[in-house]
């Protein structure tokens, strides 16, 4: 089982991205319903941003719903949406107590007024923080926000703001949701899928990726110390060779 003390502090992921899948499994393997899941889900959400904050990790963004999680039965969607803003309204304490500055990325303006306008105040009141941004990933799909970059470069581009030759990285990155975000160094997805699902594409190009059959409603502490515990012990090349890092 994963300890706080064999992790490195000099080591940890500059950003940890999570996909927080398994809410609605759990539920049915202890006979609840899915929304049942999805509340025992804010309790691990809890424990990994409080976890997360002591160990100094600067950036964790959680994907919370994408925008495929619309077609989802209305009932889900509701409970979800009301999840979201009774989390937000209980843990504002906890954002300011640990120093998070909250943020956002996806396709907000989709979000009933309600969860946008709680969300919004969220973020404005804990923007002077500074310890570690928080970012929930909401009505977020990778694919659209690759979209959107691409329509506003090439609207730049068309209005001579800029040359198409100046196309690169830092311009690219600067026109994604995640613009104030340094790329993700680790990925973890709950629940044994082994998959991406249309997040941050683009960013996790390096990310060291971490798949655990745990369910997210199970996923605690010691769950993320193990995974950070592998992050530090696995070798990134980027591309270079061993004796190139050595
Ligand atoms: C995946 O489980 C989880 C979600 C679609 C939502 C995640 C949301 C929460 C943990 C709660 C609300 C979030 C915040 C930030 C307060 P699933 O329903 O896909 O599970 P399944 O694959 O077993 O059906």
């Amino acid at each position: 089982m994963g300890n706080a003390r064999d992790i490195h502090k000099d080591k940890l992921p500059k950003h940890l991205a999570i996909i927080m899948d398994g809410n609605g499994r759990w539920a049915k393997q202890q006979g609840f319903l899915r929304v049942v899941g999805h509340e025992n889900g804010t309790k691990s959400v809890r424990e990994i941003v409080e976890a997360s904050a002591e160990l100094g990790i600067e950036n964790l963004t959680l994907y919370a719903f994408s925008t495929e999680n619309w077609n989802r039965p209305k009932i889900e969607v509701q409970t979800l949406m009301k999840l979201l803003v009774k989390s937000l309204k209980k843990e504002i304490k906890t954002l300011q107590d640990n120093n998070i500055k909250l943020s956002a990325v996806g396709n907000l303006n989709d979000l009933p007024k309600k969860a946008h306008n709680e969300l919004l105040e969220v973020i404005e009141k804990t923007k002077e923080n500074s310890a570690m941004t928080l970012t929930l990933a909401l009505s977020y799909g990778s694919r659209e926000e690759l979209i959107n970059m691409v329509k506003e470069l090439s609207n730049k581009v068309k209005n001579n703001i800029i040359s198409s030759d100046s196309i690169d990285e830092s311009i690219i990155n600067k026109h994604l949701y995640t613009q104030n975000l340094p790329d993700v160094d680790l990925l973890i997805r709950t629940s044994g899928e082994q998959r991406i699902s249309n997040f941050l594409l683009w960013q996790i190009a390096y990310a060291e990726l971490y798949f655990t059959p745990i369910l997210w409603p199970d996923f605690k502490k010691d769950d993320l110390y193990d995974a950070l515990i592998e992050y530090q012990n696995r070798e990134r090349r980027f591309g270079k060779t061993s004796e190139q890092l050595s």
